[in-house]
């Protein structure tokens, strides 16, 4: 899947909701009924940010049941590749703007007795439509949110108003952090742990949730990683004999779009898998920046994630 299907949308609300966070409410551009999606979902969202084709994944918060909006929380980041930033200081209420449609690569489990989620700074976004979901269920669920101040995290006073003593939230500036330990520890059997935040809260739950005997398939996260930048080398197309540019903010990916490449994503974070794709030979050294492809892979060469993952000099030629 290239995830190529577009839909327009028009903001019709932009809302400051935390300090740099803002929320943008999105309505279909000829106001029909938007598609449904589950709890945990997420969108892309496609920016024409200067001269610079972007297509960020942000998490859908609102009743997944409502289809005549979608929501999504923005966070401005500092350093930004472009994304956050166009979406803070050039959309506003009336800008039209183009999406794909939801996807969820971080559901709940169906099974589980009870969802324990861990939450850290934007981090909380996914969770926004999980609970709506399970609430309307009846399911059995907790948050855990960290947050550096009330001011940065968004939506505590509406989560504790609307969940009651399901929410914890744990205030950094008071040195308050989340007792994951004690959190994991004594949870009943069936019990599923998803974490979303920052990497090193997503390795912290991950480690923890390991040393504490959680199975695997237990525990979930999802972390939306950008690209990291730098310096501009060559892609080579095997199949179409074309050479691209990547430029230095740009991943693969990015720049096959921009040339009108139809490639395959997902996720867009290094963490689903669909745009693996192959090296038919690399005279520089590849950046493996994904969390997909396992060691001997990376090291073998022969793969490349082309929505995270670039190489340092030279050129690389793939198999498209
Ligand atoms: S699109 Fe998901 S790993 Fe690249």
């Amino acid at each position: 899947m290239s995830g190529s299907l577009l839909r327009r949308v028009r903001v019709a609300e932009v809302e400051p909701v935390a300090n740099r966070i803002k929320r943008f409410r999105l309505v279909d551009a000829d106001n029909a009924p938007l598609s449904e999606f589950s709890g945990g979902s997420h969108i892309s969202v496609v920016m024409h940010a200067g001269d610079r084709l972007l297509r960020n994944p942000y998490s859908l918060m609102g009743a997944p049941s409502d289809t005549s909006s979608y929501q999504i929380s923005v966070l401005n980041c500092d350093p930004s590749r472009g994304g956050s930033r166009f979406m803070h200081e050039n959309v506003t209420v009336g800008t039209e703007l183009e999406i794909g449609q939801p996807l969820n690569l971080f559901p709940p489990a169906k099974l589980a007795k009870k969802h324990v989620f861990i939450a850290g700074g934007i981090g909380i976004t996914p969770f926004m439509s999980m609970m709506n979901e399970l609430d309307g269920l009846g399911s059995d669920f907790e948050l855990h949110y960290g947050v550096r101040s009330l001011e940065d995290g968004a939506y505590c006073k509406y989560l504790q108003s609307r969940y009651g003593s399901r929410i914890n939230i744990y205030r950094q500036d008071q040195g308050q952090l989340i007792p994951l330990e004690n959190v994991l520890s004594g949870q009943r059997l069936g019990t599923h742990m998803y974490v979303c935040g920052p990497k090193p809260m997503i390795d912290w739950a991950l480690q923890t949730a390991k040393l504490l005997g959680w199975p695997d398939e237990n525990v979930h996260s999802e972390q939306f990683s950008a690209p990291p930048p730098g310096k501009p080398f060559v892609v080579k197309l095997a199949r179409s004999g074309r050479e691209i540019v990547v430029r230095g903010h740009q991943s693969i990916l990015e720049a096959l779009e921009e040339n009108g490449v139809d490639a395959p994503f997902l996720c867009r974070g290094g963490a689903c898998g669909q745009c693996q794709t192959n090296v038919v030979a690399c005279d520089g050294f590849i950046e493996h920046n994904d969390h997909y492809l396992t060691e001997p892979e990376k090291v073998s060469g022969k793969k490349i994630m082309i929505c995270m993952s670039r190489i340092q000099t030279g050129s690389i030629t793939l198999d498209l």
